[in-house]
């Protein structure tokens, strides 16, 4: 089951430099950065009521978000669905035949499971299904 939108991510060349406008122009509480090694990224969440701003960054050439910054610059780059039972989830869209990036889950932020959804599904639109660590209502 969907529970809600859980982030809006913004891929970024620098994160402590996107992070700055969101601060300091935004007012927004920027948390982080914290490396994401599986995605060989790094980020950092803008809380906003319950749901959050993630900065993404590559952290090294071979991250398939440096070809996404190659290609199309800085930008909006994924809607995060928070769901109670991921597993469950990713078996369901398989069984319905729907094109994932990921065929099962792989660990995210802070302890968090996530796979992601292939745009050529959604109408062009990178969506991740994410399941928080259990006990975990903290939007990061
Ligand atoms: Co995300």
């Amino acid at each position: 089951m969907i529970k809600k939108i859980h982030h809006l991510a913004v891929a970024v060349k620098d994160l402590e430099a996107a992070a700055g406008f969101y601060q300091d122009v935004l007012g927004l509480v920027f948390s982080g950065p914290d490396t994401v090694a599986a995605q060989k990224t790094k980020v950092g969440f803008l809380d906003i009521g319950e749901c959050s701003i993630e900065l993404v960054q590559p952290t090294e050439e071979s991250s398939p978000l440096t070809k996404f910054l190659q290609a199309k610059g800085p930008g909006m780059h994924h809607i995060c669905f928070e769901v109670d039972d991921i597993e469950a989830e990713v078996k369901s869209l398989l069984e319905r035949g729907v094109a994932m990036v990921d065929e099962k889950p792989r660990p995210g932020a802070h302890g968090s499971k996530v796979a992601f959804i292939h745009p050529s599904a959604t109408s062009g639109v990178l969506i991740e299904l994410t399941e928080l660590p259990s006990g975990d209502e903290d939007p990061a």
